[in-house]
């Protein structure tokens, strides 16, 4: 038996995050680059597919040299991307149909643009010098490991202005905040203040573990870290109700088990690991890999949950796995090396499947039957294309494909910020919105179906889950439950037509419909028998 957690009201706890790249998203005033009044416009269509709650990308004023992870204003919005009226417009039209809006919160570092890296740099007595972290060598710190490989060779950069060097874990145009300075911790609770003032739900956090830094240590998920995002989560507490807190660490699961704390720090986590057995388990047709990582899931306190994910606005990460699964992961899912970038693949869903259809609805289809809270990345739904000619994670960060026409409805103006995906079969007169809305059996409709499915079950509303051990490596098999709802989840992970049989004590001469076909299945005593197509998933309601 596997146990999260049992019953849960909080809101978080199930619903469907759909992550958006506001730049890239819908374009409502034709300079050719995504807007808040465009987003504003395409709520109906957020809400139609069913999702709970937006995650913006950071939408602060940026040189965009980590397209808006480097931060040169934490308490404005880049006019490019409209005003503070047509936030608040944004939160309230988001909540006028029932959703939520989170934004990132870049916690971690600044932009060397930032007017407070600017003051540091340029005078030893401004207050703002100890916002950020100096040294006279390259020496301190040597644990820590180098995260951009691609492009950094050092964590510290040598600044002439101030004659030092500064520390920095991403770009050497973000310099790390200094949280040793208790100024900067407060400085951070202001902008959560200030946000939060806004409406909105919550953050997603990102980078977290690398807050503090001390010799003789990886630097990573310190206890002064942990001890300084409890204190983040007591200052939501005390003055917010129903907000949610996600914790951004690519760390193995015993690690970043412990941002949950003991429900007091984060109330939840991606879960790093799951996401490239996922691609594992499809490749090789077997459903360990998948399995290996849920039950190596430890577990987690009351009222948290973790955030489950196929594909983000980063490269698909392979931290999280040994050095021969990422061989074998690259030589896989990415054979040129333009589709690598540092430890990950920066392609989209779709391609990784070869467009194929089954695969990429399979991978959603465990994504939403397994424990935790899934994340959607934009235009995913719609099976979108990537472009490995464009720099860094930029090629999958191509402008949404609304419609079929040239430039994909995103945009009047001809010149978009980055260019909309051109190539078959990712063009957008194959793959967009508006077709496939009025298509039945399109992805967007097949992911619509599931994401109501999962909103709709009584059994997501608990982590429970229960794995059928059985012989055939092919399929995977659990049971979830919410007391008295069953569900039985049958995957068929391989590129076989199976002639599947299972043995099921509990379910002794049961009825079930699958909520997909609407067929009716039975088991006969305690086993059940049925065909399952290639990449075919069944979500066996008991009944
Ligand atoms: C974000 C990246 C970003 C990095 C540095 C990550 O965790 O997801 O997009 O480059 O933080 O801010």
């Amino acid at each position: 038996m596997f146990k999260f957690f049992t019953d849960k009201p909080k809101w978080y706890l199930n619903a469907v995050f759909y992550e958006i790249f506001l730049r890239s998203f819908k374009d409502g005033n034709g300079d050719g680059i995504g807007d808040l009044t465009g987003l504003t416009e395409k709520l109906d269509y957020l809400k139609e597919l069913g999702v709970d709650c937006l995650w913006l990308c950071p939408i602060y004023p940026s040189p965009l040299k980590d397209n808006g992870y480097d931060i040169s204003d934490f308490y404005s919005i880049d006019p490019v991307y409209g005003t503070l009226q047509e936030f608040k417009d944004l939160v309230k039209e988001v909540q006028k149909r029932g959703m939520r809006l989170i934004m990132d919160l870049v916690v971690n570092h600044t932009s060397d643009e930032h007017p407070w890296f600017q003051e540091a740099r340029s005078n030893p007595d401004s207050p703002y010098r100890d916002y950020y972290v100096w040294s006279d060598t390259d020496e301190p710190y040597r644990d820590a490991r180098i995260i951009f490989l691609d492009t950094e060779s050092s964590n510290w950069a040598y600044d002439e202005e101030a004659g030092k060097y500064y520390w920095h874990r991403f770009y050497s145009s973000q310099p790390d905040l200094n949280y040793a300075n208790p100024a900067v911790r407060s400085e951070m609770l202001n902008i959560i203040r200030h946000w939060l003032d806004l409406g909105i739900d919550g953050f997603r956090v990102d980078a977290v573990p690398y807050l503090f830094e001390e010799d003789g240590t990886n630097c990573e998920n310190l206890p002064q870290t942990h001890e300084y995002l409890k204190q983040i989560r007591e200052f939501v507490d005390r003055n917010y109700n129903d907000k949610v807190l996600i914790c951004e660490a690519n760390q193995p699961p015993a690690d970043v088990v412990d941002y949950l704390g003991n429900g007091d720090e984060f109330h939840m986590a991606f879960h790093f690991p799951l996401m490239p057995k996922i691609f594992m388990g499809l490749r090789t047709g077997t459903r360990l890999p998948i399995e290996e990582a849920i039950k190596n899931t430890p577990a987690i306190p009351e009222e948290t949950q973790w955030g489950t994910f196929l594909r983000n606005h980063d490269e698909l990460t392979l931290e999280m796995v040994t050095p021969e699964e990422r061989e074998w992961m690259w030589q896989e899912y990415a054979p040129e090396p333009r589709m690598r970038l540092n430890l990950g693949i920066r392609r989209r869903l779709a391609p990784l499947f070869d467009n194929n259809r089954e695969m990429i609805m399979l991978a959603n289809r465990l994504l939403f039957s397994l424990p935790g809270t899934p994340f959607l990345y934009y235009g995913d739904e719609i099976g979108m294309g990537d472009d490995v000619d464009l720099p860094d994670r930029n090629g999958v960060r191509t402008p949404m494909q609304w419609e079929a026409a040239e430039g994909a409805g995103f945009s009047t103006d001809p010149q978009p910020h980055t260019p909309v995906i051109t190539r078959a079969p990712f063009s957008p007169e194959s793959v967009n919105v508006e077709q496939q809305m009025q298509q039945a059996g399109s992805l967007w409709k097949q992911m619509q179906e599931l994401i109501a499915i999962r909103k709709n079950e009584k059994v997501f509303q608990s982590n429970e889950t229960e794995f059928v051990e059985h012989a055939d490596e092919r399929v995977m098999v659990f049971r979830r439950s919410k007391d008295k709802d069953e569900m039985l989840f049958v995957h068929n992970l391989s590129s076989d037509s199976i002639q599947f049989q299972v043995e099921l004590p509990v379910f002794n001469d049961q009825k079930f419909v699958d909520l997909f076909s609407k067929d009716e299945l039975r088991t006969n005593g305690d086993t059940l028998e049925c065909t399952l197509s290639p990449f075919q998933s069944l979500y066996l309601k008991a009944g």
